[in-house]
């Protein structure tokens, strides 16, 4: 049986990773790491963390010595979500962003070289590529050119990851992927901060003019990209994954706002993140040619299906803005420290 190793598992795309991976890989055993930092959240795993082929190991990827017995126990593939992920932070400080996203990928590769991993795909974001002007697309020959210190730190890692493959030898993959959205993302990045406060009455935060675009894909389309590339992409490739949806925010925002029954009156423009991208727009055409891999969920029901999600799962949102839910970590796991161990 084979074991891939899942780390930021307890995260938006790295849970709904394990879930369709317990879903449609019976055959496989899942190890599910995290560091449970502010962003991990174990109840993202609840309902898909039983039997005999999961378990949860809680570390941190920058810390080797955590990190190493669970690939002398046998790794065979190792999908790596672990980052820090929120632009807005990596601006008001970048060291743990280099940190996590830089050294903690150096740690992950050197243990996959020294334990004979079989493949290694770095999950990468399309943000490494900088930004476009109103017309054209990233493809995957596009220079990186990132602008954001967190940008920044992922194209430093897929710069590591490519420099793996061709000294080492090391069977790597990178993907790059467009904005996601769907069940379980924290409620600090746009579709889920937007959904939670109108449910909570207050209004939502529009950066600048709001015209800025993104190119949207469901969650499950991506992790279903990231199968596809396990199962068939050749080492040293790297695949642009994204969702064909260019959207500009206030067009997200309209959405959610008549969805839930509100008017603009509910938007409050707000200071634009500083160095805000203008635009992404992906061309996704070589996953598709290669490996048969499209996007799937369309945005009008993708959306509509997501902030039912977030308005039905009150609790589960409302222990994370009240920091309950890390309060639990800290009577499973004593305050702060993060260890490496099984709950
Ligand atoms: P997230 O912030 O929801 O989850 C990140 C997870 O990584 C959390 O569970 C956190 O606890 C864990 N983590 C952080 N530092 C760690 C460390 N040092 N050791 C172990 N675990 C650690 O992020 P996400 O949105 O699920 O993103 C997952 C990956 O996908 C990231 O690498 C991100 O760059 C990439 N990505 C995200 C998007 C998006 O739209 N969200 C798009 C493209 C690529
Ligand atoms: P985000 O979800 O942070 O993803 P990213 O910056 O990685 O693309 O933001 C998506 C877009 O929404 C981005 O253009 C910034 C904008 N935005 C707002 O306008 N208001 C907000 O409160 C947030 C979090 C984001």
């Amino acid at each position: 049986m084979s074991t891939v190793l899942v780390t930021g598992a307890a995260g938006f795309i790295g849970s709904n990773f394990v879930r369709l991976l317990r879903r449609q890989r019976a055959d496989v055993n899942v190890v599910a790491l995290d560091a449970l930092t502010y962003a991990g959240n174990l109840a993202n795993l609840a309902d898909c963390c039983d039997g005999p082929h999961y378990r949860f190991v809680r570390a941190d990827i920058c810390d080797s010595k955590a990190i190493e017995p669970v690939f002398a126990a046998g790794v065979d593939w190792v999908v790596n979500f672990a980052a820090e992920s929120h632009v807005d932070r990596s601006i008001h400080g970048a060291r743990a962003f280099v940190q996590t996203n830089v050294g903690g990928v150096q740690v992950l590769l050197d243990l996959a070289r020294e334990h004979d991993v079989k493949r290694f795909v770095q999950v990468s974001t399309d943000e490494v590529y900088g930004s476009l002007g109103a017309t054209g697309s990233f493809s995957e020959s596009t220079p990186i050119a990132p602008n954001s210190p967190y940008s920044a730190s992922k194209a430093s890692a897929d710069l590591l990851v490519q420099s793996y493959f061709h000294t080492f030898g090391l069977a790597t993959i990178i993907t790059r992927c467009s904005n996601n959205y769907g069940s379980h993302q924290f409620p600090e990045k746009l579709i889920p901060l937007f959904v939670t406060n109108l449910v909570e009455g207050r209004k939502v935060p529009l950066y600048g003019d709001g015209l800025n675009v993104r190119d949207w894909i469901h969650v499950d389309d991506h992790c279903e990209a990231i199968l596809a590339v396990l199962d068939g992409a050749a080492p040293g490739s790297v695949y642009n994954i994204g969702g064909n949806c260019e959207l500009r925010n206030i067009e997200i925002a309209r959405r959610i706002l008549s969805h839930l029954g509100h008017d603009e009156s509910m938007i409050e423009y707000v200071k634009d993140r500083p160095g805000h991208d203008r635009r992404y727009a992906m061309d996704i055409r070589r996953i598709g040619d290669e490996l048969g891999w499209r996007p799937r969920i369309g945005f009008d029901r993708g959306i509509v299906e997501t902030i039912d999600w977030y308005v039905n799962n009150e609790a589960w949102w409302r222990s994370i803005k009240t920091g309950d839910y890390l309060k639990y970590y800290e009577k499973q796991y004593g305050a702060g420290g993060v260890v490496g161990s099984d709950p």
